[in-house]
């Protein structure tokens, strides 16, 4: 517990996941079970991450939440949803000690992110996930958590581990069987990184709860996808487990231009794509080409943004072509175009250039995030990472 409180208190901070096989589609909105499986990669939290403090005391009137420095409803049904599952775990679990006490007590959360939240950089899963972890914690719940994640955000059961991570669709009504496992853990594969390539960091026009919803309910191509998915699930477990890049590469591509087509087959047609995300898909398949084998593969979420996944080696000619096609902005107000992991000063890479017959276009991608595979949800000891002030309000 976290000395600076004069209450009961844990902070912890949880992981961005990007999924290389997607989640689009539940069949149970309520309980959030998936019509397919998927599979991410845990990113770095040095670059990406919740943090959340969560606190119990006697004085606290009502339950009460703040999201990135506001107060926001804690009425929603996602947030109630998961505080109602911690209280009654932990409730089930302490019946016959004497810790019971707090159960009765109100909660105070305070979260917030290190990058820009809702800019489809899958906020809500390292958000839901911490706040599950932070809660699992404070009321020592113990045992499989990422089923009361999965409950905030789908997306969120996956950022419970690190490494590389799948969420088992399950077969029970009550959702029982559906929660994460992990696949290999982060020291797995250490040469794979991740470049977040930021085309927009404005909020979705279409959240993805109601994207999948209007898919599930008109896109013919989804029912062929539904069926495909667990295929490529196993495929793409395989090529991680023997560090096969080519067919990592090829299932993650392929995998998000399905999901980009299911969502033009919507109708509406729902276009999360824009004119640079598809300039991005073309470059990379233009380095491709040149290097006469998969080395890059693009995934894109529901958002216009893209994540490159690479290994290490290839970062910084990856990374010159990127700078060459999508000039930086005269002043974007970010301190630097490339952020995160510092990356090696290359050469010119002269011939890729002449070889890449693409335009170059300036300030379209608004910055890079440089990550690599991270571990899972952290608690942190140190009571000056606390994001409540001693009376139990946000610092
Ligand atoms: C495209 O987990 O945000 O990022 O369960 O409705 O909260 P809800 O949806 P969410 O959906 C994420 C969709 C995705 C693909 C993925 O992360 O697997």
């Amino acid at each position: 517990m976290s000395g600076s409180c004069k209450f009961e208190c844990v902070t912890c901070t949880a992981p961005v996941n990007i999924a290389v096989i997607k989640y689009w589609g539940k069949k149970d909105e309520s309980l959030i079970l998936p019509t397919n499986p998927s599979l991410s990669v845990t990113l770095g939290q040095d670059e990406l991450r919740a943090k959340t403090s969560v606190a119990v005391s006697e004085s606290f009137k009502e339950d009460r939440i703040w999201l990135n420095g506001r107060e926001e409803s804690i009425e929603s049904p996602r947030i109630q949803n998961v505080l109602k599952e911690i209280r009654r775990r932990a409730h089930k679990r302490s019946a016959d000690s004497k810790g019971e006490s707090k159960l009765f007590q109100h909660v105070h959360i305070v979260s917030e992110n290190n990058f820009p939240t809702a800019a489809g950089l899958a906020s809500s899963a390292a958000g839901y996930a911490c706040l599950v972890y932070s809660l699992a914690k404070l009321f020592a719940v113990q045992g499989e958590i990422s089923d009361i994640a999965r409950q905030g955000s789908g997306s969120a059961c996956r950022s419970i581990y690190g490494g590389f991570v799948k969420w088992k669709m399950g077969e029970r009504e009550d959702g029982t069987d559906s929660y994460a496992v992990q696949v290999a853990p982060e020291s797995h594969w250490p040469e794979m990184r991740a470049l977040i390539l930021v085309v927009s960091d404005q909020k979705k026009l279409v959240g993805s709860t109601e994207g999948m919803q209007t898919s599930i309910a008109t896109s013919e191509l989804m029912k062929h996808r539904i069926n495909l998915v667990p295929k490529w699930t196993d495929e793409i477990i395989e090529a991680i487990k023997q560090k096969d890049f080519t067919t990592f590469a090829k299932i993650t591509m392929r995998e998000s231009n399905q999901l980009h087509a299911v969502c033009l087959d919507t109708y509406p047609p729902i276009m999360y794509l824009n004119d640079t995300s598809k300039l991005i898909i073309r470059l990379v398949h233009c380095i491709n080409d040149i290097l006469g084998v998969e080395k890059v593969a693009y995934t894109f979420d529901a958002g216009p943004n893209a994540c490159l996944y690479l290994l290490e080696e290839d970062v910084p000619r990856v990374l010159h072509l990127v700078k060459h096609f999508f000039l930086p902005a005269q002043s974007n107000g970010q301190p630097s175009f490339v952020t995160g992991i510092p990356v090696p000063e290359s050469e010119a890479f002269t011939s890729d250039i002449s070889n890449i017959h693409l335009p170059q276009s300036q300030g379209a991608i608004k910055y890079v995030i440089h990550t690599k595979v991270g571990p899972g949800p952290q608690v942190l000891t140190d009571p000056q990472e606390s994001l409540f002030h001693e009376d139990g309000t946000p610092k």
